[in-house]
């Protein structure tokens, strides 16, 4: 009998968006058959979610966006066994990649990603293109082949979701406060994208247990569409 396949999750989630979206991807991968082993990528120094008032916000959105680092503790051993994907998972900082995924790829993407099969999962706001067309152009330095991607945006219109997430980072609930909570319900996705990223997960599986290529799938999720 075929073995089952190996997935390894490399993953970064200040504020638990993109672990939520992982909760349930895993589920549906698990139910069809594979394999999981997740690494969550641990700053050196713990962060601190939310950022505690504006001013500090901007200046973390500041440096973000000059793809300042953030150094992260050594990854567990059991990541350079042999695995039939990588999923790499995470937010969009300032149209970055995290600071923790941009340690994580300068010092072990050679090493840990090279000939390797990744899919970039993806949790932001809204503004998503430039954080991916930069990560596969990383991916590539490592070596590694990108064979599809997966995109969840916060499923709330602009100009809420904007204000909403400078709220939320700053420390503020937004979903609380009078004249915005009417268009600003919660922070982050919602079940229905949950339920996306399972039938994602059901549908990645499915295809490495019968050797389909994954860049057939399509991981569309209405609210991040164009
Ligand atoms: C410093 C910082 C910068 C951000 N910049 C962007 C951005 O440029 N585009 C975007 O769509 N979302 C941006 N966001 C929002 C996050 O991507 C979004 O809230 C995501 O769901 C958080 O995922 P996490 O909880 O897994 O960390 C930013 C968040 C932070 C903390």
């Amino acid at each position: 009998m075929k073995p089952s396949p190996t997935i390894l999750i490399i993953s970064f989630s200040l504020s638990g968006q993109t672990h939520g979206l992982l909760t349930s991807l895993i589920s549906g991968l698990e139910n069809s058959g594979c394999h999981i082993r997740q690494e969550r990528l641990q700053p050196l120094t713990p962060m601190r979610f939310p950022f505690g008032s504006m001013t500090k916000t901007v200046v973390m959105m500041l440096r973000t966006f000059c793809r300042q680092r953030i150094a992260i503790k050594p990854l567990s051993a059991s990541c350079t066994k042999p695995h039939d994907l990588v999923i790499l998972a995470g937010p969009t900082w300032s149209y970055h990649p995290s600071g923790p995924m941009l340690s994580f790829l300068d010092r072990d993407g050679h090493r840990l990603l090279r000939n390797k099969t990744v899919i970039p999962l993806i949790s932001c706001r809204g503004y998503w293109r430039m954080h991916l067309w930069g990560l596969k152009g990383l991916l590539k330095k490592c070596g590694a082949q990108v064979a599809n991607a997966i995109i969840f945006s916060h499923p709330i219109s602009e100009p809420w979701r904007t204000l909403g997430v400078f709220l939320k980072l700053s420390g503020r609930h937004p979903e609380k406060m009078a004249l915005i909570s009417d268009h600003y319900p919660r922070y982050g996705h919602d079940k229905a994208q949950q339920a996306r990223a399972e039938e994602f997960g059901r549908q990645i599986g499915s295809h490495l247990v019968t050797g389909q290529p994954l860049a057939d799938l399509s991981f569309q999720d209405p609210i991040s569409l164009p």
